[in-house]
């Protein structure tokens, strides 16, 4: 038997649902339940209440939400070593550094951290609604984490001062698109439509028509009039824009733009976590509550 025929019986076999990334690779896209961003995967979690277990295909931090919105189920990431670097440059340490500078500043955090992180802030976002959440607060400065660039992004759109911590967290694919290359791609399309994920530069987000999360990317492209659209962010959505646009034509900006902790997801790690139900994916309390409450703020303010 084919190894995505094993999985689709093992997955009914175990009451088992598959959630994937829109960065994961297209032979796992194609057999998950769902593909989408980091916020529609957490709330498909949250819907799918006949599952018993989630089979959460993207990298540690989301996989980690996942179990904390659900912890009546099991939840499973198929490859132990899928973590965001992003999510490991913001620790607990620094954030207490920073809370002491500014006891009356709210913290707001990306969903790119690590659940130890999440404990210690007012309320979660992700780069769908991260503008949304900052405006929502009574508040004129805010201390937001780990992205710079989402930092950044965020202040120019809400015209609140926003500290980025740690000062210079990143996304190392993110970074790898250069506004030169966009443009000499402009010169071979210059009908093209150029979508920037707001983890990008500040330079890279000048020349976009569009900013947005994956998801948002998507939605956009699927409405938009124009045929062809440069896209930086990483690989993988090109799969989903492909699938759900066929008529249109996508360019990655970098042809190198690979989030190899988004690729260690083989369809044989999926086959083998569903089978040995590993690697289990749950966060010890107190912190999976401090954590969970941050999360719903964030649901709270956007529904
Ligand atoms: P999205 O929420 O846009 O899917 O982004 C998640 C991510 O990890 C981007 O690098
Ligand atoms: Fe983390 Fe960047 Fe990979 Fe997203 S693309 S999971 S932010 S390293």
């Amino acid at each position: 038997m084919a190894l995505d025929e094993k999985i689709l019986q093992l997955k009914r076999e175990k009451k088992a649902i598959i959630l994937a990334h829109n960065y994961q690779r297209p032979e796992v896209q194609d057999i998950a339940d769902y593909v989408g961003d980091s916020i529609e995967l957490s709330r498909k979690a949250m819907e799918e209440k006949e599952a018993e277990i989630i089979v959460f295909a993207a990298v540690d931090f989301m996989a980690e939400s996942a179990a904390i919105l659900n912890p009546e189920k099991k939840v499973l990431l198929p490859s132990a070593g899928a973590r965001c670097p992003m999510a490991q440059m913001l620790t607990v340490d620094e954030i207490k550094r920073w809370r002491v500078l500014y006891p009356l500043v709210p913290l707001v955090l990306y969903v790119n951290t690590l659940a130890s992180a999440k404990a210690y802030c007012d309320v979660c976002c992700t780069s769908a609604n991260a503008v949304e959440v900052i405006n929502a607060l009574d508040a004129e400065t805010v201390l937001f984490g780990p992205d710079h660039n989402l930092a950044e992004y965020v202040q120019e759109k809400t015209g609140k001062t926003i500290i980025p911590i740690p000062e210079r967290g990143f996304c190392p694919t993110h970074l790898l698109f250069q506004p030169e290359e966009v443009q000499a791609l402009k010169a071979d399309y210059p009908d093209a439509v150029v979508m920037v994920h707001p983890e990008c530069t500040a330079e890279m987000r000048k020349i976009a028509d569009f900013v947005g999360s994956t998801s948002q990317m998507c939605q956009y492209a699927k409405k938009s009039n124009a045929e062809i659209f440069i896209v930086a962010t990483e690989e993988g959505l090109l799969h989903r824009l492909r699938r759900e646009n066929p008529s249109k034509r996508f360019v990655l900006a970098y042809e190198g733009a690979v989030c190899p902790n988004m690729k260690l997801n083989t369809l044989e790690r999926i086959y083998l976590s569903l089978r040995n139900e590993r690697h289990v994916v749950k966060v010890p309390e107190p912190i999976a509550s401090k954590a969970r409450k941050a999360l719903e703020k964030m649901f709270e303010i956007t529904h």
